[in-house]
């Protein structure tokens, strides 16, 4: 039962649904280090939904309300038929906003492609503009191409680039003005996160790496007029106009400035869990359902619908405390 002007998935708190983040693959050609351990076990392929089954889920969330889909993953492009897959959520009807979030390593290949299947923008992660350091952050990845990702997707001409990093204490901190001025110069918007302890990580200490939102932004204003604004992506990020510029400054505060009273999302990781907060284990097992009802639009909406009520109100990170949450970032793409 589709009815666009009439949202169905509203929370406990008030709060209504309309952005979905779907990871598409819990693997990723990267191991950065706040994100994964050097050594981890993917999930079998037989564990995974089908880009079918992925279809049938945005197609069932859209119908609901959403209409604003995110792809993640691990690294999303490096599922096989990940652009093929983007196509097809690009033409459901009543989606407004197909996004994708990504680590830029295949992006010089796939940028017009994606441009062509309706996403409308990107966010890439990038971290350092150094390539050893770049290497240290990433274990794995290529600064130089990511950057020739990033001119690709530049050149395919989406509606805006954000670029996310992840800022560490004497890993990265002193590079916010650097990848801030980077940022304007490609005529782009940047976010700053602060870690999130999901998963256990090795070779860093995430307590004593903590360099919070409001310690970025006094480095920046040491350059930069950081003028305040009330535009929205519709996602964490608190954002800052710059003087002049384009390009808007984001910060994504989870420890420093909660934001989930105004959360509007939910995820669908790799295997077919609906996840109700990225800090919280309670999820509904959709593929479960979709597998037991095949064709069975209904049910499945029902368990969706049904899934609301058990969305919690926050999370409750301690970056200081050993991680409570299990799952890795990778499980979920943010
Ligand atoms: P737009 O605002 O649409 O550009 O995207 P976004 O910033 O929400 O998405 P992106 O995938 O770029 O994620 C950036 C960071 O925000 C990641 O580290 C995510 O984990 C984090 N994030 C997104 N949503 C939430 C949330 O609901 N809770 C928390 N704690 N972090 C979130
Ligand atoms: N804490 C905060 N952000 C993280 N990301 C990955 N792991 C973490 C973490 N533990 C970021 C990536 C990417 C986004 C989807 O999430 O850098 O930009
Ligand atoms: Fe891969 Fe993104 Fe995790 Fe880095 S943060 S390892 S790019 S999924």
């Amino acid at each position: 039962m589709s009815d666009f002007s009439n949202p169905q998935l509203i929370d406990r708190f008030g709060r209504q649904v309309t952005y979905l983040r779907i990871s598409i693959t819990d693997r990723c050609d990267f191991r950065c280090i706040y994100c994964m351990s050097e050594e981890m076990v993917f999930l079998p392929r037989a564990q995974i939904l089908t880009l079918e089954e992925i279809v049938t889920l945005a197609q069932a969330f859209v119908e609901l309300g959403v209409d604003k889909i995110r792809i993640t993953g691990g690294e999303p492009l490096v599922r096989k038929g990940a652009v093929g897959l983007l196509e097809r959520i690009g033409e459901l009807d009543g989606l407004r906003q197909l996004v994708l979030t990504t680590n830029g390593s295949q992006l010089d290949k796939s940028a017009a492609a994606l441009k062509a299947a309706g996403v409308k923008r990107i966010n890439v992660s990038l971290d350092t503009l150094d390539s050893d350091n770049f290497r240290r952050i990433t274990r794995t990845g290529d600064l130089h191409q990511v950057l020739k990702g990033i001119d690709a997707a530049l050149a395919a001409g989406f509606e805006r680039l954000k670029i996310n990093a992840v800022i560490l204490k004497n890993r990265n901190h002193r590079e916010v003005t650097e990848l801030v001025a980077f940022a304007i110069e490609k005529d782009m918007d940047i976010s700053f996160i602060e870690e999130m302890p999901l998963g256990s990580v090795d070779g860093h200490d995430r307590a004593a790496e903590y360099y919070s939102s409001d310690e970025i932004k006094k480095d920046l204003e040491q350059r930069f007029t950081l003028l305040p604004t009330p535009e929205t992506t519709g996602g964490p990020s608190r954002y800052f106009r710059i003087a002049g510029v384009n390009t808007k400054v984001g910060f994504i505060s989870p420890h420093s400035h909660n934001f989930c009273a105004a959360c509007n999302r939910v995820r669908l990781t790799a295997e077919g869990r609906l996840l109700l907060c990225l800090g919280n284990e309670h999820s509904v097992d959709l593929k479960r359902v979709l597998r037991a009802n095949p064709g069975n639009s209904a049910r499945l909406q029902q368990a969706i619908v049904a899934a609301m009520a058990i969305k919690p109100e926050k999370h409750h990170f301690d970056i200081k405390a050993q991680p409570v949450i299990f799952r890795h970032m990778n499980a979920t793409g943010g």
